[in-house]
């Protein structure tokens, strides 16, 4: 063998021990768990061929308690890049068979490089987090680390799609990286995020709770809102993922890609004028208007679990993606409490500073009251829905289908809050409130003069608040319609630092 061959062997045998990350017995250990190695998730994750790795050769500098006599190849994390359906994306997944994936300050720095790389050519960053926190034996060098991804995670936020799945332990200070993020998905049965385990809670507060109850994915995308997506398995997981990305565009200078259906753009649906019960108290199924209107039915939800009076997810219209934001009906009678509007504003945010626009289904008879919201701050996480959609510039399309009272008729992108074309259903309802409420402040009025008065589109369509009344089977073609008349909208917020948003 020459020299050169030599040397090309090294090679060849170091990344082969890189890869084998921390040994056949943990990877076996690592299956046992139902999991997958962090390699073999990239590999699913990523259009074949397309991953370049890199950092494979950077080992963790630390030498307390024996550490600087082991070292393997990458340390804990895989990064580089690669494409979802040609895309390009920058990853890291935590390598749980090197230390329990526990970070250490090189792997930070690797997790910051890709982060970096994303930001300055405009791709989404995936991080696969599956790790035992700040690696112990680093002490304060691995807690920098953290307060390094964070910074980056900071300054990411609204140039380029930040995605986090949970594929294992997510524990400390570590559940910042992905609560930073745009969106989170945990894996059932085999992820948990919390700030302290089982063990502290209980010593701390006397708390009898299991991994599951404190923090699994059932807990986060139901009670919590932390997770936005769970899914059963892993291959699910990374499904979901691919699927987000399609609606998604590469950085918030771009817009989301189109995509070509044979869905008619002026399909009407009959079903849609008799979806509205004669009777004002019943409710109906707003998944039923959503898959009508959309193209090809296709709806993908995000929060499905949680906050189920409102529901919020993408689709595409025409071929162009829209964030579509539908008080539910069939949920509290759509009502607006704390965690929907944190929803809710959060997905708004979310796709205003992706330039996806917005179409809103409004049905929502109020806010919720009692001592319970009031002193959990339904003010102020109102008011976090109010502030997203009037601060938003991207095109806003709002159809009224029903009921759209008092604070909740202004919260949900009206007029005033700069929605660009508001239609409404002729069973609108657009008033301060409903009949049996005002008919109780006003005495020596009766409910059907008020009904007849108020309880109509025609009052706002009079002043102008709504431009037109629509036939409701005519939904998909004049928002689509909308939205093509809105798509070289322009419109720019006051020079300022930054907001100041009630948080
Ligand atoms: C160093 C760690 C580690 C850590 C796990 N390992 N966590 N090494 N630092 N934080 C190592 C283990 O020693 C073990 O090494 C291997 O990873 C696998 O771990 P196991 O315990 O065998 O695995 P398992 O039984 O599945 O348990 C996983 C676990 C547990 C629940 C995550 O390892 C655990 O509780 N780890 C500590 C969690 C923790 O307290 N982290 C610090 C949180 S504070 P060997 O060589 O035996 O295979 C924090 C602050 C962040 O993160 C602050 C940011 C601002």
């Amino acid at each position: 063998m020459s020299i050169q061959e030599e040397k090309i062997k090294l090679l060849v045998d170091r990344r082969a021990g890189a890869r084998l990350g921390g040994g056949e017995k943990r990877i076996d250990a690592q299956h046992a768990k139902g999991k997958l190695t962090a390699r073999e998730r990239l590999a699913r994750l990523l259009d074949e061929g397309s991953f370049e790795e890199f950092d494979m050769f950077v080992q963790h500098r630390c030498t307390n308690f024996g550490m600087d006599a082991s070292h393997i190849d990458g340390d804990g994390v895989v990064t580089g890049q690669g494409t979802i359906d040609g895309r390009l994306v920058f990853v890291f997944a935590q390598d749980f068979t090197v230390n329990g994936g526990s970070l250490s300050k090189t792997m930070s720095e690797k997790i910051c490089k890709v982060m970096d790389m994303a930001v300055k050519t405009g791709a989404p960053v995936i991080g696969l987090n599956d790790s035992g926190g700040a690696r112990i034996q680093e002490g304060i060098d691995a807690l920098a680390g953290y307060g390094d991804i964070f910074e980056r995670n900071i300054l990411a936020s609204g140039v380029v799609p930040q995605i986090s799945l949970i594929m294992g332990p997510c524990a400390g200070g570590a559940v910042y990286s992905p609560a930073l993020t745009d969106f989170t998905l945990m894996v059932k049965d085999t992820s948990y995020m919390f700030l302290t385990g089982p063990a502290v809670v209980k010593s701390v507060t006397g708390e009898t709770v299991t991994q599951e109850e404190l923090g699994g994915a059932g807990v986060h995308s139901s009670k919590s809102g932390v997770a936005h997506f769970s899914a059963d398995s892993e291959d699910d997981a990374i499904a979901q993922i691919k699927k987000l990305l399609s609606f998604l565009p590469q950085n918030n200078m771009e817009t989301a890609p189109f995509r070509a259906t044979n869905d008619p753009v002026s399909r009407a649906d009959d079903f849609l004028n008799s979806v509205v019960p004669d009777n004002p108290n019943k409710a109906y199924d707003m998944y039923g208007v959503i898959k009508s209107i959309v193209d090809d039915g296709d709806f993908f939800e995000v929060h499905r679990n949680f906050a189920k009076n409102i529901i919020v997810g993408f689709a595409h219209m025409g071929g162009r993606s829209v964030g579509v934001v539908a008080n539910q009906p069939g949920v509290l009678a759509g009502v607006l409490d704390i965690n929907a509007s944190r929803k809710a504003a959060r997905f708004v945010r979310f796709c205003d500073a992706f330039n996806i626009p917005l179409l809103t289904l409004v049905d929502v008879p109020g806010f919720l009251c009692g001592t319970q919201q009031e002193y959990g701050a339904i003010i102020t996480n109102g008011a976090k829905l109010l502030y997203a959609y009037g601060e938003a510039t991207v095109p806003k399309v709002t159809v009224t289908l029903r009921k759209s009272y008092g604070g909740a008729h202004i919260v949900m992108s009206c007029k005033q809050l700069r929605g660009d074309i508001n239609y409404a259903w002729p069973s609108a309802e657009i008033a301060v409130m409903g009949a049996k409420g005002a008919v109780g402040v006003l005495k020596d009025v009766t409910e059907e003069e008020y009904n007849e008065l108020f309880c109509n589109p025609y009052q706002a369509a009079r002043m102008g608040y709504i431009e037109d009344v629509i036939e409701p089977r005519n939904t998909r073609f004049r928002a689509i319609r909308a939205f093509e008349v809105l798509a070289g909208k322009r419109q720019e917020l006051p020079a300022k630092k930054h907001d100041n948003m009630p948080l």
